[in-house]
């Protein structure tokens, strides 16, 4: 049987900031194990990444940079490129969708669609931004969603449920240019109507059948991919724009694309292509080879990605022709920080090339950390405790451990060189027979895409290793020398078991893996080779392992939490404008400076002063609810801004005449407005 065929894609991680470890747990690591693991077994395989380069997300964060785009993804593809490169994620080539092949790709494949009259062109009214004088499409408006009501959904995608919009889904949209309520203008855009598909898209996801062919086995899709498509399926398809009016993305390449540029999310997933194409001609291969016929496409990616890789982009893949749909779709859901969710904006993220800045020699533990609490079926968390725990209790005590002891009774016993097995006991044959399924387990697992079980399983194996040596303690035995052939046999078993850790941990923990091989003079990179018993033969000289994982010390979980604490930005959140008033409204409010003279506490009214205010008119009392923010001897004196003509009021039986204005921020501090020069009372505020 020849064996399956693969072109694996990591999504193109936006180039508009660093990657934190959100997106290494839910993307990158797990599909680098699953590469990984796929190579060792002979399977011919692509693995592709890039940059995302296009799209709002570059142009607000150039804005907010203040500075331009080019500069933007240049910067970001760099930290990011490297990050991945320090963390050891194999891609085959990590592109960038601002090259020209990239952008010649997506326009061939727009000219292509739209040839074959897979688009439509439609006249509509979108938001528009009167005082940016720009239209306002995916995250350049956004409001309220309506799936999950998270008042932040962009127009594009509620990053919070994952749901994918239009913006005039979006509840209180507002410009996210000027925070304005946007007007409607007319402009017309290509559009795919994506009704039309919806027939073959059902049996497709559902059954895995197209044309009633056989394509893909359904029941290896997540439950949450196939639950997402089929809502957004039966919800009803819709036409969705593929064009938009900005003058960042690949132009539209046909007649009246003028000012126009193609939907990053048509862009992006045709960067797997391009990329594909880079590659291969750097490699003396051809392209096609990895986009059709017999080949598995799979595209890891985060939940908030789901319908735009299992819906839209497949519709573009079998509208163009020839090329292949994807094999699976393995997506993750949300890893949360520290009992908050990862927030760029916030600051409250551990980013990646930081860690490896700070812990160049601890990459594999954060691997395994990451993959052991991977968010696959449910979104899960990261904390540093739970990182030291697992550093030290299992990664040290166990893995470490075990390899450790191996190796250095070996060394103490025999100089290095492996002993001679002898007659094995019931123990050894139990042990050896356990030893037999990890291969096929963990291998299964891992083509089911349950990557955190499968390295549970190494784990086991590590586990099986130690439970044989502390209930055999060859060490206890070796005072004397009748024992001599036991240890030898005890000592060769548990030698052919850490050869074995050194295949199977591969695919989750490269470095480890190599560190043990070569303590072991031994290497395989040959997933076969585990499911052998006799990996080392008697008389092979080892030498001793070094300690694997330095056990976290406390310090590092108290540096990095408080660091974590430390960077939360104080989130400045004013209430929207309010709607027009009139400028008469406005004049008929009497608005002037006044003086405190007196100033005195309310009886049981801790936020109450009653003061007494000059106002150049008059003298007349009015209570102020400032008591929290300013004390008596701190009021007086000061020169403050009273709206003169609200009618007078009773507050806690004192009248009141007045309002004195207070300026509020965003932690609800209160401050007098008081003027910039030594201005008396009296002096009217218009
Ligand atoms: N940049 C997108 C994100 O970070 C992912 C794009 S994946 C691709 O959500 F398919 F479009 F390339
Ligand atoms: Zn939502």
């Amino acid at each position: 049987m020849s064996k399956d065929k693969f072109t694996v894609t990591a999504a193109l991680p936006y180039a508009n900031g660093p990657l934190h470890l959100g997106h290494v747990a839910g993307v990158y690591l797990p599909s680098d194990i699953f590469v990984r693991f796929l190579r060792m077994n002979d399977h011919d395989v692509a693995f592709i990444c890039g940059s995302d380069e296009h799209g709002a997300a570059i142009t607000l964060r150039a804005k907010k940079e203040e500075t331009t785009p080019k500069e933007i993804v240049d910067k970001y593809n760099g930290i990011i490129g490297k990050a991945f490169n320090d963390f050891d994620i194999s891609f085959d080539i990590f592109h960038r969708t601002s090259a020209e092949i990239h952008h010649e790709t997506a326009q061939d494949f727009f000219k292509v669609l739209n040839e074959k009259d897979h688009f439509t062109k439609e006249t509509s009214q979108q938001y528009y931004d009167e005082e940016y004088n720009q239209f306002l499409a995916d995250r350049y408006i956004s409001g309220e969603c309506p799936k999950c009501q998270n008042p932040n959904a962009y127009g594009d995608q509620c990053e919070n449920c994952g749901s994918a919009l239009s913006p005039t889904e979006l509840k209180n949209p507002v410009s996210t240019l000027s925070g304005k309520t946007p007007v409607m203008k007319e402009t017309s855009h290509w559009y795919l109507p994506m009704e039309r598909h919806e027939e073959w898209l059902k049996d497709w996801i559902k059954d895995g059948k197209l044309d009633g062919v056989q394509q893909h086995d359904t029941a290896k899709w997540r439950n949450q991919v196939v639950g997402q498509c089929m809502s957004w399926i039966d919800g009803g398809l819709r036409p969705r724009a593929m064009t938009r009016d900005l003058d960042w993305g690949v132009k539209v390449p046909v007649e009246g694309g003028d000012g126009k540029v193609l939907y990053v999310w048509l862009d992006a997933p045709i960067g797997y292509i391009s990329a594909t194409k880079q590659w291969a001609s750097d490699n003396n291969k051809d392209w096609k080879d990895y986009w059709t016929g017999d080949r598995k496409l799979v595209h890891f990616i985060g939940k908030d990605n789901i319908v735009f890789h299992a819906i839209i982009f497949p519709i573009l893949l079998k509208a163009h022709e020839g090329l292949i749909l994807p094999d699976n779709v393995p997506a993750y859901e949300f890893l949360n920080l520290e009992g908050d969710k990862f927030s760029t904006s916030r600051n409250w993220a551990v980013w990646l090339h930081e860690y490896i800045e700070a812990y160049p020699d601890k990459i594999d533990e954060l691997k395994y950390v990451l993959t052991s609490i991977a968010p696959e079926t449910k979104d899960s968390e990261f904390t540093w405790k739970e990182y030291q725990t697992r550093v030290n209790s299992e990664l040290a005590d166990n893995l470490g451990n075990f390899v450790n002891r191996v190796t250095v009774l070996t060394q103490k016993y025999y100089d290095g060189a492996v002993p001679e097995r002898g007659e094995m006991t019931e123990i050894d044959e139990s042990i050896v027979e356990q030893m037999g399924v990890f291969s096929s387990k963990i291998s299964d697992l891992v083509y089911q895409y349950k990557l955190r079980d499968a390295q549970a399983e190494v784990m086991n194996l590590a586990r099986l290793g130690n439970k044989y040596l502390a209930e055999t303690e060859p060490w206890k035995m070796f005072k004397d020398p009748a024992n001599e052939e036991r240890i030898r046999t005890i000592m060769n078993i548990a030698m052919q078991i850490t050869a074995k850790l050194s295949i199977v941990l591969q695919p989750f923990l490269p470095a480890t893996a190599s560190k043990i091989s070569s303590a072991l003079n031994f290497v395989s990179k040959s997933w076969s080779d585990a499911a052998e018993f006799e990996l080392i033969p008697a008389g092979h000289s080892t030498t001793k392992a070094p300690i694997l994982f330095p056990k976290i010390d406390d310090a590092l979980v108290d540096v990095e939490v408080e660091k974590l604490n430390a960077s939360k930005v104080v989130e400045t959140v004013f209430e929207a404008q309010k709607k027009d008033t009139s400028f008469d409204n406005f004049t008929e409010m009497d608005i002037r400076l006044g003086t405190i003279l007196e100033a005195e506490k309310i009886k049981k009214a801790d936020k109450l002063l009653k003061l007494l205010v000059d106002t150049g008119l008059d003298k007349r009392t009015i209570v102020s609810g400032i008591a929290k923010h300013y004390s008596p001897e701190e009021a007086v004196g000061k020169t403050v801004t009273v709206l003169m003509n609200l009618p007078p009021r009773k507050i806690r039986g004192v009248e009141s005449n007045g309002m004195i204005l207070m300026a509020e921020n965003a932690d609800g501090e209160l401050s007098f407005i008081s003027p910039e020069k030594n201005f008396e009372a009296g002096s009217g505020i218009s």
